[in-house]
């Protein structure tokens, strides 16, 4: 009855009409605005297991010469989560600084020249005018907090940074200008670095196609080679863009320390500029394991520089980066440092293999006849074969020594300089 009256009667049926259309867009709506969060939240998903998927990648593939973290692997390959991949500035709010005082001071000193030309013919109230605010200038340039003082506190800061920088710099971070201005420029772009004009997801994900041919002539130890199965690499298409997820994924914005420039073990070479020249100082040590201990007698260790070498900060005598930190920080891609020597004191020392062996003897074999012995849990020929040629006879006594600070068993004590004398390196075949 009562449906009866409301859809016979014709403005009914229209008011009926119209109701539903509007329902039905109003619906259609909310379904729209909501579908973009949906897409959306799908995306971050599928964002988040691409970068997963690439993580795994990486470590599978990538890590024995980019480092379990991206820094690099010294002479091997260099970091890819670094500042210098991602293009930060250091000195960007610093610049921002030194111009803006600049172009105040140019803006004051204008502004006085104008008044003095104007003050010739002002009359006395005017005059009066002219020094009051001849004075204020004064004041803004030159007084406690005026720009001159400003001006030595952001250069204190600058140079407080570039100080802090240099370690970095030494180990290839792009050395930074200072220009006649104050201001910094530096290459802190690895894109214009090479004069990349894409994206940095793009240039990850080319140099993962193509890889770099070139690269053998000045990397000592290791060639980028192409990566993907359109031309004859190991992995597919999909997995080259979770790679290039994953290695995008590093990327903290403005949130990149001093400490994260100074964390990188291996900056890429720049190779026309040089790339730090080799050179080399003595010989190398050769892998007579029996000669070495011996001559080993005649030197003095500093486990400080072996400390340096080891991780990268300074070249072997022979002009390489050995780099072995990269791979033994924290026991990931290698046995962790701290515990090479006791492993041997503690574990080793009572194994058949290894009756005669002094720790000394163990270490020299480990580093320059890496075959010989493979520690349990990590895979043969991971480490790399050709230390014998890439050190000297006191490069490895500085290892030796820095290692051996970690004994917690045999404790290291310094040996004093003049009681032993120290050798000459000799010549190894
Ligand atoms: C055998 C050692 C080695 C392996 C393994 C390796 N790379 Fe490289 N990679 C290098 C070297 C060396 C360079 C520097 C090439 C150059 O300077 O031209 C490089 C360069 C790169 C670059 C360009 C970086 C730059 O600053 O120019 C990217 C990106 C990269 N590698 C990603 C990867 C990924 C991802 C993997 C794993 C699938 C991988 N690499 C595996 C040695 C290696
Ligand atoms: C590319 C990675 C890599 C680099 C670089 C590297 N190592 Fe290793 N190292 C390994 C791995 C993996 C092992 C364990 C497998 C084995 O015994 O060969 C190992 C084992 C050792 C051992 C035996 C450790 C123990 O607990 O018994 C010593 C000592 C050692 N390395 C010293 C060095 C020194 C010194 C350097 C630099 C001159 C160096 N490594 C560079 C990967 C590396």
């Amino acid at each position: 009855m009562l449906q009866r009256l409301l859809i016979d009667r014709i403005e009914n049926r229209i008011l009926v009409g119209i109701t539903m259309f509007v329902g039905i867009m109003i619906l259609i709506g909310w379904v729209a605005i909501n579908e973009g969060e949906r897409m959306r939240s799908f995306d971050n998903q599928f964002q988040a297991r691409s970068i997963e998927f690439g993580a795994e990648l990486f470590a599978a593939n990538c890590t024995s010469c980019h480092g379990t973290d991206g820094r690099g692997v010294g002479n091997f390959g260099p970091a890819l989560n670094s500042p210098l991949m991602f293009g930060h500035d250091y000195f960007a709010t610093i610049n921002d600084q030194i111009e803006a005082i600049n172009r105040q001071e140019i803006e004051l000193i204008s502004e006085k020249d104008g008044l003095m030309q104007e003050f010739v013919n002002a009359n006395d109230a005017r005059r009066e005018q002219i020094r009051a605010r001849t004075a204020e200038i004064d004041a803004l340039l030159t007084s406690e907090e005026g720009l001159a003082a400003q001006r030595t506190t952001v250069f204190a800061e600058r140079d407080a940074l570039l100080t802090q920088l240099q370690p970095a710099i030494d180990l290839g971070y792009p050395q930074p200008t200072v220009n006649e201005d104050g201001t910094v420029t530096s290459t802190f772009s690895r894109l214009a670095q090479l004069e990349w004009n894409g994206s940095l997801s793009s240039f990850v994900y080319t140099t993962l196609i193509h890889g770099r041919p070139t690269s053998k002539s000045y990397w000592e130890n290791a060639q980028m080679v192409s990566w993907s199965q359109q031309t004859g690499g190991a992995l597919r298409d999909d997995q080259l863009r979770n790679l290039t997820n994953y290695i995008l994924n590093w990327d903290k914005g403005d949130a990149w320390t001093v400490e994260d420039a100074l964390a990188v073990l291996q900056y890429p070479l720049v190779p026309v500029v040089g790339g730090g020249e080799a050179v080399a100082a003595a010989p190398p040590v050769g892998a007579d394991v029996d000669a070495i201990v011996e001559q080993l007698a005649t030197v003095i260790g500093d486990p400080a520089r072996g400390d340096q070498i080891y991780n990268n900060q300074a070249r072997s005598q022979t002009g390489a980066r050995l780099g072995c930190g990269g791979c033994h920080l924290n026991g990931v891609a290698g046995p962790a440092h701290n515990a090479k020597w006791d492993h041997f004191l503690n574990e080793l020392v009572n194994e058949p293999q290894f009756a005669g062996y002094s720790v000394e003897k163990y270490m020299v074999e480990s580093i320059v006849n890496t075959g010989a012995y493979i520690v349990s849990g990590y895979a043969a020929g991971a480490m790399p074969g050709d230390f014998s040629n890439r050190m000297s006879l006191q490069d490895m006594a500085d290892i030796l020594a820095y290692l051996h600070t970690f004994s917690a068993v045999d404790p290291y004590v310094a040996p004093v300089a003049g009681e032993q004398p120290v050798a000459e390196a000799t010549p190894e075949s």
